[in-house]
């Protein structure tokens, strides 16, 4: 077993009073690799075989409360190995940026020097053989499959300026599409494609009259879709040393852009839209000559101050349509449930498709809570829940096709709970189909993994 870094050791079990610094929010202390078998109630099913990396913020020392923010935590990544219907084991690493070496003395990574050194506490991806920490603050961080961190990304000098935590995959080829915004434009925001070899092919800049907060995008079999929504870069805010300089401001023109794929920035198509926010895309897909997107809507965010909660709204799964012959964007709501971080079988990426699930979500005694998941089939409207029991608080399901699975809802769901009865870390399997309260697994993990954002799960098969 590795030893504790000493100088990842200085968080107390609760910092303060910062909603993101309290229960499950609050770091880990250190650094653990474990072998197993661990408890487990249930049976893993045995063709779950693979590696769920997860990524979160997980501050290495300890913030100010009054001004930490959640998106701002350095990046501590978890990895758990399922072979055979057995977890083999469990390991923590943080990621060895340029911010944790000035705080925490460890070593700084390789690789180009940035502008702003980002986290790399968002995601965590398999593209062309590498795994890729992000952040869309920086550019990305190569981890090797141990959690190693190799290098600062750039693709050959090529990625200009840092890239955003959502990249698409097209399932068929393996290809990369991604954009990154940056507030030293402009350009403020850039949209590149990538082979399936980890080449940056082109990038081509989209022009905004400013810099706003894009944390993901919408990418169909031809299109492309950007979010130009009015959570804005503020000049006041950076000045006073926010690490998040963004404010929600109405008063600016809300809209999406839709560029068809290959074509130069110049060519981008506007859509008005009301004042609102996305974080993150279900799906998206061509409609003939229209474009879809599922996406989850805040009427607003990012309009509660410095040291508070993220946003006073919660949201709620939408679908946007962008006809080719229009300038207002079509909405339809889809369910008046809160949720966040929306999946899908990674196989139906940019296609159409039936299923998308996501964690509910939700607001209690101050904190942000997540009771439970939830599946919707986006063209029918039907829904199922799993409502977890008090004690227990989901984050992002991620949906996992089972080897003979030729649906998008054949195979089960991959989530870390939160046991607040034990301040402790579960891996939970869920079949996706049955959607069925009763896990078909429960393991008790050797180390508390905090809420965190997103992961991948990477099959045995991926991995060969
Ligand atoms: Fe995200």
């Amino acid at each position: 077993m590795a030893k504790p870094d000493p100088y990842l050791s200085t968080i107390p079990p609760l910092a303060g009073t910062n909603p993101y610094l309290m229960e499950n929010f609050r770091s880990v202390t250190e650094e653990t690799e474990r072998s197993g078998p661990f408890e487990i109630e249930g049976a893993i099913p045995p063709g779950l075989d693979g590696i769920l990396f997860r990524n979160g913020p997980n501050p290495s020392v300890v913030p100010d409360p009054a001004s930490y923010h959640w998106f701002s935590g350095d990046g501590m990544l978890h990895r758990i190995v399922l072979r055979d219907g057995e977890v083999l084991s469990y390991k923590n690493r943080y990621v060895r940026t340029r911010v944790l070496a000035t705080t925490s003395g460890t070593k700084a990574p390789r690789g180009p020097r940035e502008a702003i050194d980002g986290p790399a506490n968002t995601n965590i991806v398999r593209y062309a053989g590498r795994m890729l920490a992000l952040v869309e603050s920086g550019l990305p961080h190569r981890m090797t499959i141990d959690l190693d961190t190799v290098c600062v990304e750039d693709f050959e000098g090529l990625l200009a300026s840092p890239m955003t935590a959502h990249p698409k995959f097209d399932p068929a080829t393996g290809r990369m599409t991604a954009f990154g915004y940056d507030p030293f434009g402009p350009p403020y925001l850039r949209y590149h494609e990538f082979d399936d070899l980890g080449n940056l092919l082109t990038t081509t800049s989209i022009d905004l009259p400013r810099c706003v907060m894009v944390h993901d995008f919408a990418v169909s079999a031809t299109k492309v879709a950007f979010f130009d929504l009015p959570v804005a870069f503020d000049l006041e805010l950076a000045l006073e040393g926010n690490r998040l300089p963004f404010a929600f401001d109405d008063q600016i023109q809300a809209r999406v852009g839709v560029l068809g794929r290959g074509e130069p920035g110049t060519r981008i198509r506007w859509y008005e839209i009301e004042p609102c926010y996305v974080f993150h895309v279900a799906n998206a897909f061509d409609d003939g000559d229209d474009m879809i997107a599922d996406v989850v809507v805040y009427n607003r965010t990012f309009d509660l101050g410095v040291g508070g909660l993220l946003g006073s709204d919660l949201p709620r799964l939408e679908r946007w349509k962008f006809p080719a012959d229009g300038k207002r964007v079509i909405r339809t709501p889809i369910d008046d449930r809160a949720l966040e971080f929306p999946v899908i079988d990674r196989h139906v990426a940019g296609s159409s498709y039936n299923h998308t699930y996501g964690a509910l979500f939700g607001r209690r005694d101050g904190l942000d809570r997540f009771p439970g998941y939830v599946k919707y089939n986006v063209n029918t409207g039907g829904s199922a829940r799993i409502e977890l029991p008090d004690h227990l608080q989901g984050n992002e399901p991620l949906f996992v096709r089972a080897q003979d699975g030729k649906a998008d809802d054949e195979g089960w769901l991959v989530c870390v709970e939160y046991d607040r009865s034990r301040d402790a870390s579960d891996l939970v399997i869920y079949d996706a189909h049955a959607m069925s309260t009763k896990p078909e697994a429960r393991v008790h993990l050797p180390v508390r993994i905090p809420f965190g954002f997103h992961g991948t799960f990477v099959t045995r098969e991926q991995l060969s």
